[in-house]
């Protein structure tokens, strides 16, 4: 028996997971899932916004589906985000974000990158402080975090040259050019880790270049692996090639548990309308049957996703009227 554990957090998320919950039962494959709770709402009922029961569910599980909580950009006493704490407490160090063309206008054609993002370290190492009127950031960047990291990408593009039949090219993203000892580390680390993917080339740029190739030449890369920060806001601007936020998923991967979450956040802003859509968490899903060793499940989520477009069939974002129900029940129909 499989289970799965559901974290819908805060905002769209209650609607995006039932979405994707709804998809995975109608696969006929006998999971069973198990809700449990995160968020800020959570944090005000509770004091806690991710409890040890949580964790313990997720860690039971060893698979969870997490939708977006609602993080305040200012400091609030006792708050910490779920999903940073949770990538934490299961050192959750690769964050896989596919970005693959879809059949809709919206979407630009050609495109299977993917980006491999450290997880852990880097600027989200969580080492701030303030010394008078000074704020410092440390950006933690290690040989281990680096080389397993580079390695998980270079198994990755193994993985894409065997389904693809073409062989894989690994772009190392760094700025090593100006943080010439951390990126200096991160690089050299991701370069000898090359050494042992004889099949595979590497190539490096730096993340400005890269963020400009993003826009100019999509097309032309595969897998790109780079650092915490960087792979943050590189992966939300290749969402935008393929339609934006709403359809762009990710798995958050490490040895003992996988938390799989739609990149998009909690979206207040239209959060308990219906109107949310449900795609990034749908092909969230579809990573979490991957990781499960379902592919052909998972390839079959993700048919029934491309038929829907390809019918018209769009959440408002994507330029149509369809709401989070009547997308699910179309994707369900396509199955
Ligand atoms: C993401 C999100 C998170 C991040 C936030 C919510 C902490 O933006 O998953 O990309 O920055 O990693
Ligand atoms: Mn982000």
């Amino acid at each position: 028996m499989i289970r799965i554990c559901l974290i819908s957090g805060d905002g769209v998320g209650k609607e995006v997971i039932t979405a994707a919950a709804e998809v995975l039962a109608a696969l006929g494959l006998g999971l069973e899932f198990v809700e449990t709770h995160a968020g800020f709402e959570h944090f005000k009922q509770s004091g806690d916004a991710i409890p040890d029961a949580t964790l313990s569910t997720v860690e039971a599980c060893g698979v969870a589906l997490f939708g977006a909580t609602s993080s305040p950009s200012i400091k609030v006493e006792g708050y910490r985000s779920p999903i940073l704490a949770m990538r934490k407490a299961f050192d959750l160090y690769a964050n896989l974000r596919p970005v693959q063309s879809l059949p809709g206008k919206f979407s630009r054609p050609n495109l299977d990158l993917l980006i491999v993002r450290e997880n852990t370290e880097g600027l989200y190492a969580g080492h701030e402080r303030l010394e008078g009127d000074t704020a410092i950031a440390e950006r933690v960047i290690t040989r281990k975090g680096s080389t397993r990291i580079a390695k998980m990408a270079f198994e990755q593009a193994r993985r894409k040259s065997v389904v693809s039949g073409q062989s894989s090219v690994v772009t190392v993203v760094h700025k090593a050019n100006v943080l010439k000892v951390t990126d200096g580390l991160f690089r050299e680390s991701a370069l000898q880790m090359a050494k042992d993917y004889p099949e595979i080339t590497v190539k490096e740029m730096l993340v400005d270049a890269m963020a400009m190739r993003l826009v100019r030449d999509p097309e032309n890369f595969d897998v790109i692996v780079t650092t915490n920060l960087f792979g943050d806001i590189l992966s939300d601007e290749a969402s935008a090639l393929i339609g934006g936020l709403g359809v762009a998923p990710s798995a958050n991967v490490g040895e003992k548990a996988a938390v799989f979450e739609p990149v998009h956040g909690s979206a207040p802003n239209i959060a308990g309308q219906g109107v949310a859509n449900p795609i990034g968490a749908i092909l969230s899903a579809a990573m979490l049957l991957d990781h499960i060793g379902q592919g052909a499940q998972a390839d079959r989520v993700r048919q029934a996703v491309n038929a829907t477009i390809e019918q018209s069939v769009l959440p408002r974002d994507l330029g149509g009227k369809t709401n989070t129900q009547q997308m699910t029940r179309t994707i369900i129909g396509n199955l």
